[in-house]
Formats: structure tokens, C-alpha cells, sequence
């Protein structure tokens, strides 16, 4: 790789940055960058989407958005993993034995299971654990009024399903956001980024510790779902860090 090709990487990113800054500014988006009004905002749900099917019926309301992936404030710092969760979040453990990881002869950084940050993601999207199975709740959430069914993010016609409705008739389809344990179609997760080192010249080195310019985010030097989606930005479709055009480019050289 020559000084020139990364210097063009490099002018490629602040430019995509800056055109981001422009739309948002242009768009005057109050609400640009927040979880809020988001796919993962679970508070309010009913009145959001104009039913009385979901919040506290499919699943429970703890009336902050946070806590379904964050601890709730009254227990920063407690110990998630005591309890079967997953460490530093506010959810538990899905049975890792299950999934089944991407794999290739070209791999070089092979893995056995994804990690926390990862377990996050896949604890709703894998389709298997309630999207309201959360380690704590908020103090306030009075549990003995609780009367929900707890569905999952899965898109099987079966009554503990989010499926049940979003079949695409009574409701848009959810399938295509359940991933369920085989990721073998999906891109590979959890494995230390190849371009590290700067030996494997299939890939750009990162421009930081925490990864690229771009906002395309290294875990440990790990590859993870948040590498490439915020969950905090729905300005970007998708939740991608950089429009889907760039993202791959970030890394892969060809
Ligand atoms: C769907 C899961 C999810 C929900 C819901 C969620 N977050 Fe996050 N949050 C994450 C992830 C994943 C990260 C790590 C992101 C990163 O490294 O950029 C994070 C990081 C953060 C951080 C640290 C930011 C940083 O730069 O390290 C703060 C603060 C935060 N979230 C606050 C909130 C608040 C406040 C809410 C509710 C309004 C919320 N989050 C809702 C998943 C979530
Ligand atoms: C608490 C459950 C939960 C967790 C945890 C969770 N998600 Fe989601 N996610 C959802 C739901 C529900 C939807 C919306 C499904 C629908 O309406 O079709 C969604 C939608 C998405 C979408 C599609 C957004 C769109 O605009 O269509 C992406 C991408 C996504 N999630 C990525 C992630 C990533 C990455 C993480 C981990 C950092 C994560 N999710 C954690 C429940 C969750
Ligand atoms: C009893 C039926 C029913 C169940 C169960 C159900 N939903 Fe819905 N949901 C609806 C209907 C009806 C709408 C409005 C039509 C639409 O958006 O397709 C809706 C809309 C939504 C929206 C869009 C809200 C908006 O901003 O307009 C989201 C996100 C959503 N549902 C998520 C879920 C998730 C996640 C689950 C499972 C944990 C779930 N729903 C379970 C019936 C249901
Ligand atoms: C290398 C980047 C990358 C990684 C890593 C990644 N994704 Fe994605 N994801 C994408 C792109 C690009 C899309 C949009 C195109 C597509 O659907 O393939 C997407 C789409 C999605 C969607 C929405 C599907 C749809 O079309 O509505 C969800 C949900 C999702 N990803 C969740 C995850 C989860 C959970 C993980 C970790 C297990 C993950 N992603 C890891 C790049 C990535
Ligand atoms: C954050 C950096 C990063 C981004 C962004 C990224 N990749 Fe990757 N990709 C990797 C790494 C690292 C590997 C695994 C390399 C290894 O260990 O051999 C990989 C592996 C792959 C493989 C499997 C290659 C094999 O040898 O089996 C494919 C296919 C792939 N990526 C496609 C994509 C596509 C398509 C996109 C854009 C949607 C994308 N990648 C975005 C870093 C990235």
C-alpha cells in the first residue's frame, strides 16, 4: 500500500463525515443521534405505532428506554454476570453453545464465541429470549402489575413471537431483523481485525485505537455488530455507522 491510496482513504472519510454533519444540519434533526423514537425505543410503542397490542401486552413497559440493553442508574456497577448476564449489560446470557459462527478457509482469525458486546445484540435478534429479559428493572416498574406475554424478536407464527402479528399482513414483517443462532451467512464477529498489523494487505490499517475516522468502531481490536451499527444514530439507515456505499471500503482494501 502506498502513502497515496491512504491519503485518498483518509480524504474519503472526512469527506462522508462532513456531508453527514451538512444533513443533519440541513435537516435541522433535533432528535439526531438519540436511541428515542428509535427501533429500539420499547417505551410507548402502542401510541407510537397507533395499537393496543404491544407495550404491556407483548412485552413490559419499564417506561426508559435505556434499560433494556443499559442497567437501570439505582444499580450501576452491580455485577450482571452473578446473575447469568451478559458482563457490563443489562441482559442475560443467550446459550452461546448455539450459534454458529462464520467460518471460511481464507479466515484468519477464527472464533469460537461471539463476544459481550455482540451477546447484546444477539440476545433480542437471535430470536430465542424475550426482547423485555432484562437482568434488572428499573426501580419503579411495579412487577406484580405485570401482565405481558414477553415475545421475542422472532419472526415464527407462534404466539410468543413478535411473528404473530408482523407476518407482513397484520403488521410489517420482522423477519429480516431476526438473525437467529446460524451467522454463518452474516458477516464474521468477534475475530481480531486483520488489518491490525498492517501485514495483511487485503485490509487498511485502523486511522485510531478506537478504529476509523469514520466512526466505524473497534472492540478490543475486535470486529463486533457495533462496528458497524450505532444503535444511538438512526440518522443513518439502517443504523450503519457510514452508508452502506463506504462501509466496506473502510476496511476491506479490494
Ligand atoms: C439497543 C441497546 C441500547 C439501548 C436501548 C441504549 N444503548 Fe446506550 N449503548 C449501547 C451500545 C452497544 C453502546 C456502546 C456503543 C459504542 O461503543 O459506541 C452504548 C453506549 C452508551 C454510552 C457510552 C457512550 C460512549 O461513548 O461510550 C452512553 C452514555 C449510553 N449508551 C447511553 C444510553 C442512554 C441514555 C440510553 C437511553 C436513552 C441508551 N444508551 C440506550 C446500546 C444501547
Ligand atoms: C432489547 C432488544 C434489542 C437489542 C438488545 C438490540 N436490538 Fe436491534 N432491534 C430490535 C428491534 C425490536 C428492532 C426493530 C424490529 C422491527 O420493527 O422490524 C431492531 C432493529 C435493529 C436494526 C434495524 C434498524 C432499522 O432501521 O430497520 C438494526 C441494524 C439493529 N437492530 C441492530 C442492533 C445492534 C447492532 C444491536 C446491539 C448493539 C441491537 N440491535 C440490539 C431489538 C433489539
Ligand atoms: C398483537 C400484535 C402485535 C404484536 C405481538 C407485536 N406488534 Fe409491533 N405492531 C403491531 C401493529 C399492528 C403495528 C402497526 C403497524 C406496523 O407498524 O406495521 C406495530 C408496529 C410496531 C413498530 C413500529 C412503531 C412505529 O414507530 O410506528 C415496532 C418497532 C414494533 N411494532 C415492534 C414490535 C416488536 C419488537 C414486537 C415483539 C417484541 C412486536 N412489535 C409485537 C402489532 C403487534
Ligand atoms: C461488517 C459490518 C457489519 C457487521 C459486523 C454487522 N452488520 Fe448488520 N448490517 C450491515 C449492513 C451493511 C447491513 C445492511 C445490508 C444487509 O442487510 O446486509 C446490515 C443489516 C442489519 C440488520 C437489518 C436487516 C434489514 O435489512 O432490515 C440488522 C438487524 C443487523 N444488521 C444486525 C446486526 C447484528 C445483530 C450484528 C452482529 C451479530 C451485525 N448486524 C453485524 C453490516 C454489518
Ligand atoms: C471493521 C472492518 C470491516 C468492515 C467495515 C467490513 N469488513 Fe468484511 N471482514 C473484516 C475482517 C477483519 C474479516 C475477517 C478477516 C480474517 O480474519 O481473515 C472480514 C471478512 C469478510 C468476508 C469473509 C472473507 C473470508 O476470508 O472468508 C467477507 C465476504 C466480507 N468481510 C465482506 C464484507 C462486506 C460486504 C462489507 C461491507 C458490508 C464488509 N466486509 C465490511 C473487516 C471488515
Amino acid at each position: 500500500m502506498t502513502a497515496k491510496s491512504r491519503l485518498t482513504v483518509n480524504s474519503v472519510h472526512i469527506s462522508t463525515a462532513l456531508v453527514g454533519m451538512l444533513l443533519v444540519a440541513a435537516c435541522g434533526l433535533a432528535q439526531a443521534g438519540t436511541i428515542l423514537g428509535s427501533k429500539h425505543d420499547f417505551t410507548g410503542l402502542n401510541e407510537k405505532a397507533g395499537v393496543v397490542a404491544m407495550s404491556r401486552v407483548a412485552f413490559a413497559d419499564y417506561g426508559s428506554p435505556c434499560v433494556y440493553c443499559h442497567l437501570p442508574p439505582e444499580k450501576e456497577g452491580a455485577d450482571t454476570e452473578e446473575f447469568g448476564g451478559i458482563p457490563g449489560w443489562n441482559r442475560y446470557q443467550p446459550a452461546t453453545g448455539a450459534y454458529e459462527l462464520y467460518d471460511s478457509r481464507t479466515l484468519d482469525n477464527k472464533v469460537r464465541t461471539p463476544s459481550p458486546i455482540s451477546l447484546l445484540c444477539l440476545s433480542c435478534h437471535d430470536g430465542t429470549m424475550s426482547v423485555d429479559m432484562t437482568v434488572f428493572q428499573p426501580d419503579g416498574w411495579d412487577s406484580a402489575a405485570d401482565a405481558s406475554l414477553h415475545v421475542r424478536l422472532n419472526g415464527g407464527n407462534d404466539l410468543m413471537n413478535c411473528g404473530k402479528c408482523h407476518n407482513g399482513y397484520a403488521a410489517h414483517s420482522i423477519e429480516i431483523k431476526h438473525i437467529g443462532s446460524d451467522l454463518q451467512n452474516d458477516h464474521p464477529i468477534s475475530m481480531t481485525y486483520a488489518g491490525l498489523t498492517a501485514r495483511d494487505p487485503d485490509y487498511w490499517p485502523p486511522d485510531n485505537a478506537d478504529g476509523f475516522e469514520n466512526g466505524v468502531k473497534l472492540y478490543d481490536n475486535r470486529v463486533e455488530c457495533a462496528t458497524c451499527h450505532n444503535v444511538h444514530n438512526p440518522d443513518v439507515n439502517l443504523l450503519l455507522r457510514t452508508g452502506a456505499e463506504r462501509l466496506c471500503e473502510t476496511c476491506h482494501i479490494k
